[in-house]
């Protein structure tokens, strides 16, 4: 059974996955309206590991004798600007769930939850790669510079790294 302090930071994380979800969903689709192929395709497929990012907490909660609670769609912006202030955005974001993350890490210590604390570490080192993957691009991107961006869209695809895609 889950202490409840530990259930409700849980659900919390579920609906800020499927936040991030939502987010970059947007943001692909901006890409896509802009032209950026490369760009887009990387963010529909981050939107897709976000919600599995989702589904492995609703699965887990719900494992545990929980209940995991389904969130409701908050729309994400529509409009971001270029490339550059996108990527800052998504390293931001990251930020945040990484530190969110860590939150849930506390909870469970104060708790003494031990086997969400283990089983949450999938969630810390999966921040640790993807905030270094966005640095990556980031940097790529301030390298060839806003007129090399044709450069920097046909490339990006080769630059995911191999997160696991399932929530099993
Ligand atoms: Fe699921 Fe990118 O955090």
């Amino acid at each position: 059974m889950l202490p409840k302090r530990v259930e409700e930071i849980l659900n919390l994380q579920i609906k800020k996955e499927d936040y991030s979800s939502q987010l970059y969903l947007s943001m692909a689709s901006w890409a896509e309206n802009k032209g950026f192929e490369g760009v887009s395709s990387w963010l529909y497929l981050q939107a897709e590991e976000e919600r599995i990012h989702m589904l492995r907490l609703i699965k887990y909660v719900n494992e545990r004798d929980g209940i995991a609670v389904i969130p409701g769609i908050k729309t994400p912006p529509v409009d971001f600007e270029d490339v550059f202030v996108m990527f800052d955005k998504v390293l931001a974001h990251e930020k945040y769930i990484s530190g969110s993350i860590n939150e849930i890490v506390g909870v469970c210590i104060a708790e003494n939850d031990y086997t969400t604390q283990s089983w949450i570490q999938w969630f810390v080192t999966e921040q640790i790669e993807e905030e270094s993957s966005v640095k990556a691009i980031i940097d790529k991107l301030n390298l060839l510079g806003k007129n090399n961006l044709y450069m920097f869209d046909r490339d990006i695809i080769s630059m995911r790294g191999g997160g696991e895609v399932s929530a099993e």
